[in-house]
């Protein structure tokens, strides 16, 4: 096993932030990971999957274990579905293309998302009325303590909106070695009626679309809206959507009524974040190299050579206006260390 000292993460994070790891160990076997995890160069192991929710604010004092794992075997199958084992380490979007390739349905919506297989369960990452909850069948882990293997079955994983039990619970407990999906062969449950996926299709002039052709279509939707982080340094949406209860509703609908809402229940609605940041004015700007996106105000970016501290800062102030402006509190998915 190889560990490198004083190594940039500047390529290991989509932000594109440049720090540096004490110590740095590509690993791409389970072996290795278990080896790495006993090695005595530094107590404290951080765990790094894709860099693609991760906003690096000072140097990684710590070996950091980069999650290489490759590899997809098809490890079940019957007339309708398959069941896929995937290495934590592969590519998501290399993922999604693999299955559409092969004509196996269910991910298709979750097109171009950054980041890896092992860290998509994790914030259970959701695009167009999809997540990846509806394919999820189990995860497998090793403890990073002392290095046991377990599986996570769906139900203990705890899925709820951007969030697991490793992001409570567990969090920083377990290292996802590899994911089992459950995915259609034929009578593909097509999710089209989301944002802005007909639309797109119709503009096409596609009225029965293919697999391949959601895929296509959700691709051109996030790529007029997204930025790519190989071009702009950044970590798709900043912030969750805040969830407010009817009584904040109430008062936040009489004061905007033009906001846009989604409701939940009868006592919950969830509000565009991104809306709330572009009332106030911050879709769009730069405060040196930090910025807001400007085809979406969730999105923060990198224009260059943005330190984490100040990209947290501006989130932090984008944060402070919104609570003294609308009372709601927006809170980041991103993981900031
Ligand atoms: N809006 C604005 N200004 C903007 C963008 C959006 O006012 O600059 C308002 C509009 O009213 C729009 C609404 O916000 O109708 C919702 O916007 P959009 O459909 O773009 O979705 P979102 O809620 O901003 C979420 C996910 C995205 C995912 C899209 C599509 C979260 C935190 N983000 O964004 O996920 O791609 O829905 O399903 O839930 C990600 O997690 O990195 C990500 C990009």
């Amino acid at each position: 096993m190889a560990i490198e000292e004083h190594k940039s993460l500047k390529y290991y994070n989509t932000f594109k932030i440049d720090c540096i790891a004490r110590y740095f160990s590509s690993v791409d076997s389970i072996e290795s990971l278990k080896t790495a995890l006993q090695s005595k160069v530094h107590a404290t192991k951080f765990i790094l999957g894709g860099g693609s929710n991760l906003l690096l604010t000072k140097n990684i004092e710590a070996l950091v274990l980069h999650i290489n794992l490759k590899g997809i075997q098809l490890i079940d199958e019957d007339k309708s579905s398959v069941v896929l084992n995937v290495m934590a380490g592969e590519n998501w979007h290399d993922f999604v293309e693999f299955c559409i390739n092969n004509n196996y349905g269910g991910i298709e919506n979750l097109s171009l998302i950054p980041g890896n297989v092992g860290t998509a369960p994790i914030q259970n990452i959701g695009a167009y009325g999809v997540e990846l909850k509806d394919v999820f069948i189990d995860c497998n882990t090793l403890s990073i303590n002392d290095q046991s293997e377990k599986k996570f079955t769906k139900k203990e994983c705890d899925f709820g909106y951007r969030n697991s039990i490793f992001k409570h619970k567990k969090k920083g407990d377990y290292i996802i070695t590899s994911v089992n999906f459950k995915l259609t062969k034929i009578n593909h449950k097509k999710m089209i009626d989301y944002g802005s996926i007909r639309e797109e299709l119709k503009k096409h002039q596609i009225h029965s679309p293919s697999i391949k052709e959601i895929s296509e279509a959700v691709i051109r939707i996030r790529k007029s809206k997204l930025p790519d982080p190989n071009e702009l340094g950044n970590s798709g949406s900043f912030f969750k959507n805040p969830v407010i209860n009817n009584i904040e509703f109430k008062n936040f609908n009489e004061n905007f009524p033009k906001a846009p809402y989604y409701k939940l229940s009868d006592t919950e609605y969830k509000i565009p974040a991104a809306w709330l940041i572009e009332k106030m004015g911050f879709k769009g700007k730069r405060f040196g190299d930090a910025g807001v996106h400007k085809n979406q105000a969730l999105v923060l970016v990198n224009h260059g050579n943005a330190t984490g501290e100040e990209i947290l800062t501006l989130a932090e102030k984008i944060q402070s206006k919104i609570k003294e402006e609308f009372g709601i509190l927006i809170v980041p998915e991103v993981n900031v260390v």
